[in-house]
């Protein structure tokens, strides 16, 4: 039955993480994987959800089913967090969101049911994309091509280019959309280079599909979530899938959503019910305990406020190290300038440097990035920084 089974690539992310597993290398860093660790290389356990957790332990439940949508409370949260608590959409009832299994699981939940409701749609990825978005759009059975995003040679956005492929996209084709801390690049459009995307969707018919998986980690929850705004503002529908692994640092609880803007409440529920088909027939219906400690964080005054303190120390604390990194690499003798990656904005930084030296770094010096360049540098600490200086001027 299985003999002619071929081995599979290696996941171009989570696949490093087994290598780096297996990496005896002592002085080993991993930037290869989208987490957040602390200065003392620890992954963090959020106060705000160690303290929903103390009041979940102190009056214990049953682990009964969820809903197929999730937890009502959580999905409002989201709705809330995404949209804006008293914005139009919320007041009317006209997003249909469900709690997903992580962001990945909310896109996907999308997929499927766009490929049910526009089965000959193609779908447009950024160039270069999350490594995730051609496999996954690609598997729910969607022809993927790209739009033009980052330019390599000059190591900045190709806006025109962006602008260019998304005018001349088919009406209907579905754009998959960074909505803040572009991964892999770390380098966003604009406010008002946002304005000319919309105004480009809109004229083309296209369909956009929002991904904001770094929701804080850029500028602040707001100013993050402002493209929503934009879009819910020149009347576009759109899907938009949000993700709490990063921001609350749930990694392996997947906590994620999709959320559906749909013309009035009507449709929405119409939606809701064929999101809902995608999910039974898949895994039936979401885990409980990662949406039951967002919905208890979100919902809680001091603990949501505690929330915001802390996924702002993570931000701070990234952006230094963009600047140590940027610094650490001139001290450690090169000579081109690295300063744009304090420009780039979010977990990531898209550092330029080829496969071949991403290999050697890996193999000589055992510090993970991805083969196209990408490091994490939300992963950088005080005591790392220096050895993962020398080992990148060692292979430039
Ligand atoms: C990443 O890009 O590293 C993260 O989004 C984790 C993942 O699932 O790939």
């Amino acid at each position: 039955l299985f003999s002619a089974v071929e081995m599979a690539p290696r996941d171009p992310i989570l696949g490093l993480n087994e290598q780096f597993n297996a990496d005896t290398n002592p002085a080993k860093v991993n930037l290869g994987v989208g987490v957040y660790f602390d200065d003392n290389g620890k992954l963090p356990l959020l106060q705000c959800v160690l303290a929903a957790e103390k009041a979940m332990m102190d009056a214990p439940k049953p682990h009964g089913y969820l809903p197929i949508d999730g937890i009502a409370a959580y999905d409002a949260a989201v709705k809330a967090l995404v949209f804006g608590a008293d914005s139009e959409p919320v007041k009317s009832g006209r997003i249909a969101t469900i709690q997903a299994l992580g962001g990945t699981g909310g896109l996907k939940v999308g997929a499927d049911f766009l490929k049910k409701l526009n089965p000959k749609a193609k779908v447009l990825i950024s160039d270069p994309s999350w490594e995730n978005h051609r496999a996954l759009f690609t598997n729910a059975g969607f022809t993927v091509e790209s739009y033009r995003y980052y330019d390599a040679a000059t190591r900045s956005l190709d806006f025109a280019g962006m602008l260019a492929d998304l005018n001349a996209a088919a009406a209907g084709t579905v754009v998959v959309l960074h909505a803040c801390c572009h991964n892999p690049t770390g380098y966003d459009i604009s406010p008002a280079q946002w304005d000319q995307v919309i105004a480009a969707v809109k004229a083309k018919n296209l369909v956009p599909f929002l991904d904001m998986a770094y929701q804080g980690f850029g500028y602040g929850l707001t100013e993050d979530g402002a493209v929503i705004g934009k879009f819910v503002a020149a009347g576009l529908l759109f899907f938009v899938a949000t993700s709490f692994s990063k921001s609350f640092s749930l990694y392996g609880e997947r906590v994620g959503a999709l959320s559906v803007l749909c013309d009035n409440k009507e449709e929405a529920s119409r939606v809701l019910s064929q999101l809902k088909i995608v999910i039974r027939t898949n895994y039936s219906n979401p885990p409980s305990h990662g949406g039951a400690i967002v919905a208890a964080v979100l919902g809680t005054p001091e603990l949501r406020a505690l929330w915001e303190k802390e996924l702002g120390e993570m931000r701070v604390r990234i952006k230094a190290m963009r600047q140590k990194l940027v610094d650490g690499l001139k001290a450690a003798g090169i000579k081109q300038d690295m300063s744009f990656i304090t420009q780039q904005i979010g977990m990531f930084s898209y550092s330029g440097l080829s496969k071949d030296q991403m290999v050697r770094l890996r193999s000589e010096f055992g510090v993970y990035g991805t083969d196209t360049g990408r490091m994490c540098v939300a992963a950088l600490n005080s005591k790392n920084i220096d050895y993962v200086c020398a080992s990148i001027a060692k292979v430039i």
